[in-house]
């Protein structure tokens, strides 16, 4: 009989040929467990996604309740659903007015074709602009606007009219003119290579939209939910974007994405034909209640607080010590190493010792730290002792 592994390797499809092939048994905090009995700690919580850990208590008994209830009833936005609204109401409730309405999808690169498509639907215009190194997703909208071009390169030709500018350069920003859309950009870079972008320049580009009257639109994507110590990344810049995408940890585990706007811009989406931007499964009531219970979870604990304490803990422990750079906020952090072959070292050694680091698409020698914002400073602490171990290792 073949083995679970062979399956895998045999009729799931495979994204790149070199899997890390852990045979999941289950996951508990910050911890996966797999079938050969060993444990490892997620420090890159499924990248971004477990901020809470994995299975938090109050995640799962939301799920579990709502599945006694209710599963997918009817296509996106026709009924009325209380997890899918109650949560809608909390989200808005920690969101400024002008992003009092929520468009629900499934994942990050639903949330960045929705709100691509609602600025050029609300403003009648087609230019896009986007910054260079910046990643939104690999569905073709999502992929067109995305600065980088060993992954746009096969998949050519994409959506036309986009425009690429350097990311925290005041120079190119008159590239946003009367005729563009939408500015898209990620508040830090995630898979460019942990970039923060600059608060002046997120605020002149914030003028620019407003001067030409194109949208602006944040990927909070991988930034949102407490991942850099607020609840949203803008919130460091006093910024607020026109649409705001999110994904990953939104759902607690749960798949989820949403963009989030104003009612006055969201109409677009009504009208001329109506049903102009429907999802089947968009907003479906488990993941719902899901995302109500980790958001309030969230909105109760201290994470602020905690993500800072990472913060100070990986740059006390690691910087200069091997490590040429540690970048990022909060508990989206990246280690900027040597070169590549140091950083492949560096994952290896940490995989071989039970300790799940990530790489970004767009860089071979970082190394990214994102840890569930529960994790104690013992765990953290002898986490980062075997990365310095790493480092220094023949
Ligand atoms: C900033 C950003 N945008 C979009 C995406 C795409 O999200 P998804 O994989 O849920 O489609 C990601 C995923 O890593 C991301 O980091």
């Amino acid at each position: 009989m073949p083995s679970l592994r062979d399956d895998f390797y045999r009729h799931v499809a495979q994204t790149s040929e070199s899997p890390m092939g852990l045979e999941v048994e289950r996951a508990e905090g910050c911890h996966i467990y797999t079938t050969d009995g060993k444990k490892y700690v997620d420090l890159i919580s499924g990248i971004s996604v477990s901020s809470l850990g994995h299975r938090h208590p109050a995640v799962v008994q939301a799920v579990k309740e709502q599945v006694d209830h209710h599963l997918h009833v009817m296509v996106y936005g026709e009924f009325i659903q209380r997890p899918q609204v109650e949560f809608a109401a909390l989200l808005t409730s920690v969101l400024p007015e002008s992003l009092s309405q929520v468009y629900f999808v499934n994942s990050g690169t639903e949330a960045t074709e929705g709100a691509l498509k609602l600025a050029k639907k609300h403003t009648g215009r087609t230019k896009l602009v986007s910054f260079r190194n910046s990643y939104h997703g690999d569905t073709h909208g999502s992929l067109s606007v995305t600065g980088r071009d060993i992954y746009r390169n096969p998949y050519l030709p994409l959506l036309p009219d986009v425009h690429f500018l350097d990311f925290n350069d005041h120079t190119q920003l008159h590239q946003i003119d009367n005729s563009t859309a939408a500015v898209i950009l990620e508040p830090i870079q995630g898979e460019g290579g942990i970039i923060p972008a600059e608060t002046e320049w997120l605020k002149a580009v914030r003028d620019r939209c407003d001067e030409t009257g194109a949208l602006l639109i944040f990927d909070e994507i991988q930034t949102g939910f407490f991942r850099t110590g607020r609840l949203f990344a803008f919130e460091h810049y006093g910024v607020v974007p026109d649409i705001l995408c999110m994904a990953k940890a939104m759902g607690g585990g749960m798949p989820m994405g949403a963009f989030a706007s104003s009612p006055g811009n969201l109409k677009a989406f009504t009208f001329n034909p109506p049903l102009n931007h429907v999802t089947t499964f968009g907003g479906h009531p488990v993941s719902c209640a899901a995302a109500y219970a980790n958001l309030k979870t969230l909105l109760e604990g201290d994470f602020t607080a905690k993500a800072t304490r990472i913060e100070e803990m990986v740059r006390e422990t690691l910087a200069g010590k091997g490590i040429i750079e540690v970048r990022g906020k909060g508990a989206m952090l990246g280690l900027e190493l040597d070169n590549a072959d140091l950083t492949q070292k560096v994952v290896r050694y940490c995989f071989e010792k039970g300790i799940i680091l990530g790489w970004t698409l767009h860089s071979n020698t970082l190394i990214r730290i994102a840890p569930p914002l529960i994790i104690q400073d013992k765990l953290l602490r002898e986490s980062l002792q075997i990365i310095l171990n790493a480092v220094a290792s023949d």
